[in-house]
């Protein structure tokens, strides 16, 4: 009776220690929330003065972060860098549980195929690849 239990126990320990062992360490990075974006896609392309919506998933919000609001900037990959336009935000002040926000290309953008917007939570989130065109095109 009591060697059976103390091997099943201790399979239980050796199965317990696997488990541990294979389990991640959870960082305390996980706290920090960088949403990912759903829109714009690679190679969409968006019109000058049309507005589209920024949309991203807000099901790993986590719960303390339910009333943090974001920022989206404009950008284009080149030289290496994300090249943020800072000084014209996209968008600002808005809810990230909120999954989207409704932004207008900018009127005078340069004709470009490599612009990213970055939506900031705590952290940044790039999309990929999109164009803005001038409407006359
Ligand atoms: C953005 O999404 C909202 C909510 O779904 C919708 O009301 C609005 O028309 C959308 N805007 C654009 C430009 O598609
Ligand atoms: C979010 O805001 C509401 C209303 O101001 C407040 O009741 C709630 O405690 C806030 N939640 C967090 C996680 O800060
Ligand atoms: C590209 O980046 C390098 C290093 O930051 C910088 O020295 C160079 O001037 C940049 N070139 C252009 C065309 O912006």
């Amino acid at each position: 009776m009591f060697s059976s239990f103390s091997t099943i126990f201790s399979a239980f320990l050796m199965a317990a220690s696997a488990i541990v062992s294979a389990a991640p360490v959870q960082p305390v990075e996980l706290l920090v929330f960088s949403p990912t974006l759903t829109s714009p896609k690679a190679g969409d392309i968006w019109t000058c003065g049309q507005k589209y919506n920024v949309t991203w998933e807000t099901d790993n919000i986590p719960e303390e972060k339910q009333n943090a609001t974001g920022l989206i900037l404009l950008g284009y990959l080149y030289n290496n860098s994300e090249n943020l336009d800072i000084h014209h935000p996209l968008g600002a002040n808005f809810l990230l549980t909120d999954g989207y926000y409704e932004v207008t290309a900018p009127q005078n953008a340069t004709p470009r195929v490599d612009y990213t917007v970055v939506l900031f939570g705590d952290s940044g989130n790039a999309s990929p690849e999109f164009a803005i065109m001038p409407s006359s095109l």
